[in-house]
């Protein structure tokens, strides 16, 4: 049996760490990016929708689920789905709880330690007086690792290894470290982003130059908050709502069970998972989206936002317009918004190292120091090719597979055992006790049936993304017997390569020529690194298996 006997000191820090599991990077910088790409107040609808149809029932079903694997002392998804459904297979879908886990944070901490550096860099001034070009320069500097010149020699990989240093270090000090740090970290990061908030709310055309004579900070709220109804029937842009409401409230992953896991078995989950969910999307929506959008659009101008949206604007761009706010301010500002950035990015990294620590502690009786450790070793592995070969792309693989695909393939799976083989009675029970709300009924139905329809709606359309993602092209095609043509971002397509195939094919120049095959070989590296780590803890998955067939522990 398990010696790892755990339990969250408060219920104040566990809805604290639970809010800090989800409220992370995705908040700050990719919420505002898929809301500008995908249409502003056209991407809002959907992206509700998909809140309370897909989020909130993840939530409950995780949270549900982690309560009741921690019942057996099973605090990470392999085992937890091994005692919520009979047959030998399921743990190994479990694996998934794990391996998301390890791939999003080797790439996360990256970022996160991009925000160690800049609140640094913010407080030395370094940013002071540099023009917007150099600001940009700046930051293609430091993640030019091997030829930077931003400060520390190979900054990058020294902070990187740095960042990951400190998750450890936190992590090996338990949940109590965690619960710490989010009772720091949360509030601070709250009190930021308001400060923050009330600058893009107050600054209106005050910004406004020779340069951008109509820059105006209420266009950029103004475009995301007048909601538009013609995206309703757009699956582009359902895709793209459902995806961040999964990075987002960090589903899918296998974090949230975990959390779950170390709850007792009275503790309420109904009130706190829709506590944890909406503080949530207060931080994204609210704050997440009276920040860098506003503020860009008004020195700059909604086009020039809408041109550039890409979560490099945060660092491109956001201390260069600080620098508009006179010399302290710029240094405040720089320090708040990094800082709360970091903060955000370190509640979410610490999440993703505990389901490795509970699976070690459960099955072999790691300590939770050496647990901690390996993780930390692991993510250094894993995470060093896309600190190093940031521009050739192993970042953007390892968080479309792991950070994208992953989570959309996990959540339908443990929904269809949720709901369909632990069976949806056994399930609303489980969710209900103890509960300090009533959840409405329609829950139940919700769960049942809306919930892994959209599931599966949401991954059969990424997988087969028709062509320039027109869906009405697409289905007239298959009906006039064309068939139905895929697009270079369906998944289907993205296994092959196909986009840079037929860019290779397409080049003549030989610098592209070899720029394009690097590109495919790194790619390639990328994912058998992936596939390592899945592989890897399969291993382990299978050795804890026949180690508790040995010792009559086994579930089945
Ligand atoms: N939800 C986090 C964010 O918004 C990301 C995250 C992923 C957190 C996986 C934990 C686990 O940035």
């Amino acid at each position: 049996m398990s010696t790892n006997k755990e339990a969250w000191g408060t219920r104040v820090g566990l809805i604290l760490a639970m809010a800090g599991n989800a409220v992370g990077l995705g908040n700050f910088l990719r919420f505002p990016v898929q809301a500008v790409q995908n249409g502003g107040g056209a991407f809002i609808i959907p992206y509700f929708v998909c809140f309370l149809l897909m989020g909130i029932p993840l939530l409950l079903i995780e949270w549900s689920t982690g309560r009741f694997g921690g019942k057996f002392g099973n605090h990470s998804t392999p085992y937890i789905l091994d005692t919520m459904a009979k047959g030998r297979l399921w743990k190994y879908i479990g694996v998934f709880g794990i391996f998301t886990n390890i791939a999003v944070a080797a790439y996360y901490c990256y970022i996160e330690s991009w925000t160690i550096s800049y609140v640094f860099h913010s407080l030395f001034g370094t940013f002071s007086g540099k023009s917007q070009a150099e600001v940009a320069t700046f930051f293609t500097q430091y993640i030019d690792v091997m030829h930077s010149t931003t400060g520390i020699p190979f900054e990058a990989i020294v902070v990187y290894i740095l960042c990951l240093a400190l998750n450890t270090y936190i992590l090996s000090r338990g949940l109590r470290g965690v619960e710490n740090v989010a009772k720091i970290g949360m509030p601070l990061l709250i009190f930021f982003g308001i400060v923050l908030a009330l600058r893009g709310l107050t600054l209106g055309t005050s910004g406004a130059t020779e340069l951008h004579p109509t820059a105006n900070a209420w266009d950029g709220i103004n475009f995301l908050w007048t909601p538009q109804f013609d995206s309703l029937t757009n699956p582009k842009v359902w895709l793209a709502a459902a995806g961040q409401i999964f990075f987002t409230l960090s589903v899918g992953m296998g974090t949230v069970h975990c959390y779950a896991a170390y709850l007792k078995t009275k503790d309420d989950i109904a009130l706190n998972a829709v506590s944890a969910g909406f503080m949530n999307e207060f931080v994204e929506v609210v704050l997440g989206s009276m920040v860098v959008i506003p503020i860009a659009a008004g020195y700059l101008g909604l086009d020039w936002v809408k041109e550039n949206a890409g979560f490099g604007m945060a660092f491109q761009t956001m201390p260069y317009l600080f620098q508009q706010w006179g010399s302290l301010f710029a240094v405040i500002a720089g320090v708040m918004w990094f800082g709360l950035l970091f903060f955000a990015g370190i509640t979410s990294s610490l999440a993703m190292g505990t389901p490795w620590m509970g699976f070690m502690q459960d099955e072999f009786n790691w300590k939770r120091e050496k647990s901690a450790y390996s993780f930390g070793l692991i993510v250094l592995l894993m995470g060093l090719p896309t600190v190093i070969f940031y521009q050739q792309g192993v970042f953007d693989e390892y968080d479309y597979w792991a950070g994208t695909v992953s989570l959309v393939v996990f959540a339908l799976l443990e929904t269809i055992v949720f709901a369909w083989i632990f069976g949806i009675n056994r399930g609303w029970a489980e969710i209900n006790a103890g509960a300090d709300i009533r959840i409405p009924q329609f829950y139940k139905f919700v769960i049942k049936y809306i919930t892994p329809l959209l599931l599966l709606f949401v991954f059969l359309g990424s997988l087969l993304t028709p062509l320039g993602n027109d869906w009405q092209a697409a289905l007239s095609g298959l009906f006039s017997g064309n068939g139905w043509l895929l697009d270079n971002s369906s998944i289907i397509k993205q296994i092959t390569n196909a986009a840079l195939y037929e860019q290779l094919a397409a080049a003549t120049d030989v610098a592209q020529i070899a720029a394009l095959k690097s590109k495919i070989f790194f790619v390639n590296l990328a994912r058998t690194f992936l596939i390592l780590l899945f592989l890897g803890i399969c291993v382990i998955v299978y050795i804890a298996y026949k180690k508790r067939v040995k010792e009559g522990r086994n579930t089945l």
